[in-house]
């Protein structure tokens, strides 16, 4: 009766802690905030270190601050690479949400990539608590995308659903609420920049930050050809003489640089599909691959995947928000969330 009436008034709330963006989600609200994944945090002469800013202004800092300012991203690769730093970075998110109604401390479902250790997954967990969750459940990332994309996972035929995140491609196949082959690789979003910078590096002598080489991706970046070429410049410092300089990078040379990321994202689909049981095979030929994840927004990167598959494939619509769209529903029909605690 009492906890019926705290939950009358506490913000329930759905979290995608992801490796590249936060998103809350709020029951009766929706996404209330997105944002980067990132803390810039300021050490003192003593060695404390202190957080100075998060999400958008903190990743405006990233390669560019000065020696006592450090912006980092706790989720890097996929996992959690520094515990403290994701609580932070968590506590920030879930108080700013919350505002002055933190008194009534909300039930909270957190998103946490798939193969999580049990230590990570303990760490994420005190850190709901401590910044205020009355209750925690954590739902698994495959799981979440696919209710976020509707697939109809409590059903016996199979789902594949495809995640490219930021650190991360998830590739699963769900069926009955459960997750039946699942495989992670440590390729997404953040090896395509790395790509492209080395790329650029390569053919140009031009030595380009991240943040430069998101934005190529994000303007040029394209899986396959679709017929047109298109060009921008980009800044960056020459690698021999040391001056900053302009050239001209085009949509085939953006391509080119994406072969091997594209390439091993599009093997881990095919190899998946070969480790699926036939019957679910069967159904994901009939329903094709579901696409999620900021990657699945790469040009053409539906094309590649449906080429050497020759399957169908569909990217979710809206797929930054399938994840924290798919844990808030479950949030609100618990009984996906007893499949997973
Ligand atoms: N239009 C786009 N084309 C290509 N990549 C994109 C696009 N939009 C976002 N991304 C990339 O998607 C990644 C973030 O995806 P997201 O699903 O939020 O990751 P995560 O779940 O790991 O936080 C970043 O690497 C970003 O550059
Ligand atoms: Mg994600």
């Amino acid at each position: 009766m009492f906890s019926s009436v705290l939950g009358l008034f506490s913000q329930d709330m759905a979290i995608d802690l992801g490796t590249a963006n936060t998103l809350v989600y709020v029951k009766g609200r929706g996404v209330v905030c997105n944002e980067p994944s990132v803390v810039a945090l300021q050490h003192d002469r003593k060695g404390n270190k202190k957080v100075l800013a998060v999400g958008t202004p903190a990743k405006a800092m990233l390669g560019r601050c000065p020696s006592d300012i450090q912006a980092v991203r706790p989720l890097k690769d996929g996992v959690i690479a520094d515990f403290e730093v994701t609580e932070a970075m968590l506590r920030y998110f879930i108080e700013r949400v919350n505002g002055r109604r933190s008194f009534v401390s909300p039930r909270m479902v957190v998103c946490i990539p798939y193969g999580t250790t049990e230590v990570e997954k303990r760490a994420v967990r005190e850190s709901a608590e401590s910044a205020g969750a009355r209750q925690v459940y954590l739902i698994e990332e495959p799981i979440a995308a696919a209710i976020g994309a509707d697939l109809p996972i409590t059903e016996p035929s199979g789902n594949m659903i495809v995640d490219i995140g930021g650190g991360t491609t998830e590739v699963a196949v769900i069926a009955m609420s459960g997750i039946v082959y699942s495989r992670s690789i440590k390729v997404g979003g953040d090896h395509m920049d790395d790509a492209i910078a080395q790329y650029i590096r390569r053919r140009h002598d031009l030595l380009i930050g991240p943040r430069t080489a998101e934005a190529v991706k994000l303007r040029l970046g394209n899986a396959a050809y679709d017929g047109t070429t298109a060009e921008m410049q980009v800044k960056g410092r020459d690698l021999v003489r040391g001056f900053p300089r302009v050239v001209t990078i085009t949509s085939d040379e953006v391509r080119e640089a994406l072969e091997e990321p594209v390439h091993l994202i599009v093997d881990a689909v095919r190899s998946s599909l070969e480790r699926t049981p036939p019957e679910l095979v069967s159904d994901i030929v009939d329903r094709g691959i579901i696409m999620t994840g900021g990657g699945s927004l790469l040009r053409r990167m539906d094309t590649a995947i449906s080429q050497a598959t020759g399957l169908p494939v569909i990217v979710a619509e809206d797929p930054l928000s399938a994840v924290v769209k798919g844990s808030g529903r479950a949030l609100e029909e618990m009984q996906y969330l007893a499949l997973t605690n």
